[in-house]
């Protein structure tokens, strides 16, 4: 079957299922400047002779300095380089500037707490498309057990976060269980006893049946959402709080409860939302949704000031 014509917004978010990693891919052009961009697009190829593959995009600004030049790494990023990855996502031309790194044995730079690099000699090039595949003849590597970062769906995602839920639903304290919901490019917020605002929360995710419950709470507005993204999770002062990205399967046309409503970002009275961390969580969901609109690639999952979780 063919797709035609192609809604290529819809073919990257179809793509955007497959769960990657985020690598930067490094060279050095002809004057010796190096040179990177944020790539997904990573696979490891053959074993022997050792391969490995990523596609550029024919509109990168580093595709001629990669497609001419005889060497470039693959550098793996751990999952707190999410800033390095939305740094090199972008087009800036002074990437590096604070970037600690060392040359490989071909000279492309390896960059500094990465969880592995593969130092390449450029081996072939494919021309696919909208896009070239370089393919790298590994001749150095170092790799280590920290955590990568994930990315899926448009959303950095953390593979370590799994041992911090586990803790955080094990441990004793109480649990408060919040979801960033949009419709129509407005987000959904909880209007409290006094008229403030927060993003809806409730003691536990619950069921559609549970009033007390997060999915109780958002039913009684006729709202149907599924929690498949963790947004944030953190310890306060005396509980815990675990945020997920709420998926909207179906809204009533008339919102049955004074409790719930959406907000265009513009509207949000921002002096009703009491509490920073709330603020802080809007803006960011905010700054993802912009790069989805803008990134051939999409995604941006700041850490923000979201409190570590002790490991
Ligand atoms: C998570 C993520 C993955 C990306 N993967 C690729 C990729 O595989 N290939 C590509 O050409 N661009 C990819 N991009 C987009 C580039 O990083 C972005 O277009 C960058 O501006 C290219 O740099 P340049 O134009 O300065 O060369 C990705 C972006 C993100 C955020």
């Amino acid at each position: 079957m063919s797709v035609n014509p192609v809604d290529t917004h819809d073919l990257r978010r179809a793509f955007g299922s497959f769960a990657t990693g985020v690598t930067i891919v490094t060279t050095l052009d002809k004057q010796g400047e190096p040179c990177g961009f944020t790539a997904n697009s990573f696979s490891s190829v053959s074993l022997d002779p050792p391969l490995v593959l990523v596609s550029v995009a024919k509109s990168a600004f580093g595709l001629s300095i990669f497609t001419e030049s005889k060497s470039f790494a693959i550098n793996i990023l751990a999952e707190n380089q999410r800033e390095l990855s939305n740094r090199f996502a972008s087009r800036g031309t002074d990437k590096f500037s604070g970037v600690g790194r060392q040359p490989g044995v071909t000279g492309a730079p390896l960059l500094d707490d990465v969880v592995a690099w593969f130092d390449c000699e450029n081996y072939q090039q494919v021309e696919a498309g909208d896009h070239v595949i370089l393919i790298g003849k590994v001749v150095n590597y170092s790799y280590n057990a920290d955590s990568p970062l994930g990315f899926c769906r448009g959303a950095y995602v953390s593979f370590g976060l799994s041992p911090i839920m586990l803790e955080l639903v094990t441990s004793s304290g109480h649990l408060q269980v919040g979801a960033l919901i949009e419709n129509e490019d407005k987000i959904l917020l909880q209007v409290g006893p006094g008229g403030d605002l927060k993003i809806p929360i409730a003691p536990s995710v619950g069921d559609r049946g549970q009033p007390d419950s997060l999915l109780g709470l958002l039913d009684a507005a006729g709202i149907h959402v599924e929690l498949p993204f963790l947004f944030a999770a953190y310890n306060g002062l005396d509980k815990r709080y675990i945020y997920y990205r709420g998926e909207l399967l179906s809204i009533r046309d008339v919102i049955q409860t004074e409790q719930l409503h959406f907000y265009g970002y513009d509207e949000i009275p921002w002096s009703a939302i009491l509490s920073e961390t709330d603020k802080s969580m809007i803006k960011r969901f905010y700054k993802e949704r912009e790069v989805d609109n803008f990134g051939v690639y999409i995604g941006d999952f700041e850490a923000g000031d979201i409190h570590p979780l002790p490991k």
